[in-house]
């Protein structure tokens, strides 16, 4: 059996899903105008396209998030980012999904995402599995909002002001047993809606991993929101992993289900290739891709920058490493 491995975000162009193929999917959604029709198509991954961002699609006839009443929360001032927020039109159509194209034009594309009803399931080694659905579990989590630095391993980046809750409240909600070591989580699977899920070269479900002790770290975020609003379907409504000391690929969307485990999991790219994208995957300027320089980013809104060891969040998390041997903490 030939089996096509891809690697990583070294995407050709004959694999971005044509645009005609999502369009004509769904009537959801439908670009006003050609010019950004037109800007949007075939993109390369990494290839910052300017005229997408001045001219962002416009995206119609979605039915509306009914959690929108939610937001906007109040702003946690613990958590500091000297830069400026990334504007919103560059953030909200520069995205990686790639159940929805494997290039960053997705925007459009992923309204075909129905977020609602969404089901949340806790299994695995907890006291008793449970499945929510995500107004209940918006209902008993403390919303509010974290502007964090977003490094990508492609060597991008901007800062984001997420809302959402702490990753510790929804572990202390599934109520795992003591012998949990790992959370393993996973994104909806529907190739009907998610043309991506039809490349079979893919191992889908979109998979991925942290330890318990990163999963309840305080800077572990469970993105519900983004600039006052719910979060988009393109940036992974309606539950998301923010973890901002780890490379994007790491920010798990769409969040369908939480498995509380003592194995490992193997992450989504890790499958793919897992000498370029490991399980830890922590931001280190010194530590490079083979593809990509990490030494600086290119931010969405402004300038290169130098890359900062952990993201610039080694304060919070430095600990949780410093006796694990033998491991590449930065692939
Ligand atoms: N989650 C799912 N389910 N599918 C994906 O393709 N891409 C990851 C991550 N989460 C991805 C995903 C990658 S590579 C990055 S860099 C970030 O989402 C991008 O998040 P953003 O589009 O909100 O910037």
């Amino acid at each position: 059996m030939l089996i096509k491995r891809k690697r990583g975000w070294e995407v050709a162009e004959r694999d971005a899903t044509p645009e005609s193929t999502y369009m004509n999917r769904r009537s959801l959604v439908k670009a006003l105008a050609a010019g950004p029709l037109l800007a949007m198509g075939g993109g390369l991954a990494g290839c910052w396209d300017e005229a997408t961002a001045s001219n962002p699609p416009q995206i119609v006839d979605v039915p509306p998030d009914p959690s929108a009443h939610l937001y906007p929360v109040q702003r946690n001032l613990r958590y500091k980012v000297e830069r400026q927020i990334t504007d919103e039109a560059d953030a909200t159509t520069y995205n990686n999904f790639y159940e929805f194209g494997s290039h960053k034009s997705i925007s459009i594309a992923a309204q075909a995402l129905k977020i609602r009803p969404w089901t949340v399931t806790f299994d695995g080694m907890v006291e008793k599995p449970v499945s929510i659905g995500i107004d209940d579990l918006l209902k008993q989590m403390p919303l509010e909002e974290r502007v964090y630095r977003h490094r990508c391993v492609e060597a991008w980046s901007m800062i984001v002001p997420w809302s959402g809750f702490p990753m510790a409240k929804l572990v202390e909600l599934a109520k795992p047993l003591s012998s949990a070591k790992y959370i393993k989580m996973q994104t909806f699977q529907d190739p009907e809606i998610a043309p991506g899920q039809k490349q079979h070269w893919y191992p889908w479900p979109y998979v991925e991993g942290l330890t318990m002790a990163e999963a309840t770290n305080e800077l572990a975020f469970m993105v519900t929101g983004v600039y006052g609003k719910p979060v988009p379907r393109q940036m992974g409504a309606p539950l998301r992993l923010a973890v901002p000391w780890k490379y994007g690929f790491k920010h798990i969307k769409s969040i369908v289900r939480f498995t509380f485990t003592d194995k490992r999991p193997v992450s989504f790219w890790e499958e793919i290739q897992g000498a370029e994208y490991g399980f830890w995957a922590n931001v280190n300027p010194k530590v490079n891709h083979p593809r990509w320089s990490q030494a600086t980013e290119r931010t969405l809104s402004g300038p290169r920058v130098p890359t900062q060891l952990y993201n610039g969040y080694t304060e919070y998390v430095a600990d949780m490493y410093k006796d694990i041997k033998g491991e590449n903490l930065f692939i």
